[in-house]
C-alpha cells in the first residue's frame, strides 16, 4: 500500500469513528463515545505521521482537540454540536461523501468541531484585543437581558485583521471556548471543494446548521479569499458573497445567537459590501507581540526543557523584535533542536544520557537563521488600510 492509500484508509477510519462517536454521545453512551473519539484522534495522528507541513500541523492540532473533547465528555455543560433529530441513530456508510468540515448524512454537509479547548489564557498578550472581544462579543452572551434592553441583541460581525502569524486563528478558537459555543470554521477550500456550482447553497446550509444550537460561532478564516472583492466574471465568490450578505442581514431575526467572526491578513481584498454596518462592521487589529508578550511566548514554547542558568529573556525578546508569533514558535523549536543535538552527541560519546540546556547562543543562532517573516510591504499596506478606515494602530504594530 502506498502512502496515499494509507492516508486515505486512516481518513475513512477517522470519519467513521467520529460519526459513531457523535451518535454514541447523542445517545448518552459517553464511555463508548470517549473510546471512539480517542480512536479517531489516533487515526489523525497516524495520518499526520505520513504528512508534512501545514497539513501535518493542522492534523495534529485537530487530534489534540478531539482528545480534549474525549476527556471533557460529561464534564461540559454545553453539548458540542447538537445534531438534528433526523440524523440521530443513522450511521452513514463508511466512505459516504461528506465535506472537509466533516458533514453528516442529513444532507447538510456542515458539522461543528465542538467547543475548542483553546482558552484566552493560551493566547499570549493581546490584552486590548481581549478586552474589545469581551465588550463586543462575549458580554452579549453573558448578559443577554442587558443587551436586549439596550436593543443590542445579536451584535454584528467582528473582523480580526493583522499581519500574518499574529494569532488571529488562535484567538478566534479561544473566543468559541470562552462563550462555550460550537465552532464552525469556514475556509474557501471547504466551500469550493466538491460543491462547484452550489456554493451559495452551502452558505445557507451553514447558517441552518449553526441555528440548531442556541449559541454558535461561525468563523471565516482567511476571509480575504472567501470574501474577495467581486469581479464581474460570474465566479463562485460572487454567489458566496451575495448569499453571505443575505444571511447576515436576515440572521438576527432568529432567536438563536450566531456569532460571526472573520480573520484576515489582507483586509483590503475584502468586498466592501461585507464591511457595511450590520455586517463585518467592527474591525479589531491583532498586533505583533510586544516585548513582554514575546518573552511569554518564548517561555510558553520552551515548556519545561532545561535552560542555562540566568538565561536572559529580555535579550532574547530583543533579538525577536518584529517577529510574529509563528516565527517565535519556530525559533524556539530550532533553539531546542540545537540543544537536543548536543545532548545526543554527549550521549553517543559518553554512552550515557545527559541533558544539554538551551542557551542564549542557541537563540541567537536560531534567530539569525530564521528571519522575521513579516514583510515591510505588509506593514506599509496595513498602515494604509487602517488609516483609510480611521483605525489607530499601535506604534509597534
Ligand atoms: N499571541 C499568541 N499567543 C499564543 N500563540 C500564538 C500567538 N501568536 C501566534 N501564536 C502561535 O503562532 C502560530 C500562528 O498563529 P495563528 O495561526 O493563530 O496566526 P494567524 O494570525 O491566524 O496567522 P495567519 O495570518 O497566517 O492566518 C500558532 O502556532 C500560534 O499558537
Ligand atoms: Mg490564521
Amino acid at each position: 500500500m502506498d502512502t496515499n492509500e494509507r492516508i486515505s484508509r486512516y481518513y475513512q477510519d477517522y470519519k467513521a469513528d467520529m460519526e459513531a462517536a457523535r451518535i454514541a454521545e447523542r445517545k448518552g453512551n459517553l464511555e463508548g463515545a470517549r473510546k471512539l473519539y480517542r480512536q479517531a484522534a489516533r487515526s489523525l495522528c497516524e495520518m499526520a505521521s505520513l504528512e508534512s507541513g501545514e497539513t501535518r500541523k493542522e492534523r495534529t492540532l485537530h487530534a489534540e482537540q478531539i482528545l480534549a473533547k474525549a476527556e471533557s465528555l460529561g464534564k461540559t455543560a454545553v453539548p458540542a454540536a447538537a445534531a438534528p433529530a433526523a440524523s440521530a441513530g443513522t450511521a452513514p456508510a463508511r466512505g459516504a461523501q461528506r465535506n472537509a468540515a466533516g458533514g453528516t448524512a442529513d444532507g447538510n454537509p456542515w458539522q461543528s468541531e465542538g467547543i475548542p479547548a483553546t482558552t484566552f489564557d493560551d493566547v499570549v498578550g493581546m490584552e486590548d484585543v481581549k478586552q474589545l472581544i469581551r465588550t463586543r462579543v462575549i458580554d452579549q452572551i453573558k448578559y443577554p437581558e442587558l443587551y436586549d434592553r439596550y436593543g443590542l441583541k445579536g451584535g454584528t460581525g467582528v473582523l480580526l485583521f493583522g499581519l500574518p502569524g499574529t494569532g488571529k486563528t488562535t484567538i478566534a478558537r479561544a473566543i468559541a471556548h470562552e462563550i462555550g459555543a460550537p465552532l464552525f470554521t469556514v475556509k474557501l477550500s471547504d466551500v469550493l471543494s466538491k460543491w462547484v456550482g452550489e456554493s451559495e447553497k452551502l452558505i445557507s446550509q451553514l447558517f441552518d446548521k449553526a441555528r440548531e444550537t442556541p449559541t454558535s460561532l461561525i468563523f471565516f478564516d482567511d476571509f480575504d479569499s472567501l470574501g474577495m472583492e467581486r469581479q464581474d466574471d460570474g465566479n463562485h465568490n460572487n454567489k458566496i458573497i451575495v448569499e453571505l450578505i443575505n444571511q447576515m442581514d436576515g440572521f438576527r431575526q432568529n432567536t438563536n445567537t450566531i456569532i460571526l467572526l472573520a480573520a484576515t491578513n489582507r483586509p483590503w481584498m475584502i468586498d466592501s459590501a461585507l464591511m457595511r454596518p450590520g455586517r463585518f462592521e467592527h474591525h479589531i487589529y491583532v498586533p505583533l507581540a510586544g516585548h513582554e508578550a514575546r518573552i511569554r511566548l518564548v517561555k510558553k514554547n520552551l515548556g519545561s526543557v532545561p535552560t542555562e542558568p540566568g538565561l536572559d529573556y529580555d535579550r532574547i525578546s530583543d533579538l525577536l523584535a518584529g517577529y510574529n508569533g509563528a516565527d517565535i514558535v519556530s525559533v524556539v523549536g530550532s533553539a531546542k533542536l540545537a540543544a537536543v543535538q548536543r545532548a545526543k552527541e554527549t550521549m553517543i560519546a559518553q554512552g550515557q544520557q545527559g541533558d544539554s540546556p538551551v542557551t542564549f547562543a542557541d537563540f541567537a543562532d536560531a534567530a539569525a537563521a530564521h528571519r522575521s517573516s513579516v514583510k515591510p510591504d505588509d506593514i506599509v499596506r496595513m498602515k494604509k488600510y487602517a488609516a483609510q478606515r480611521g483605525i489607530a494602530l499601535p506604534d509597534e504594530m
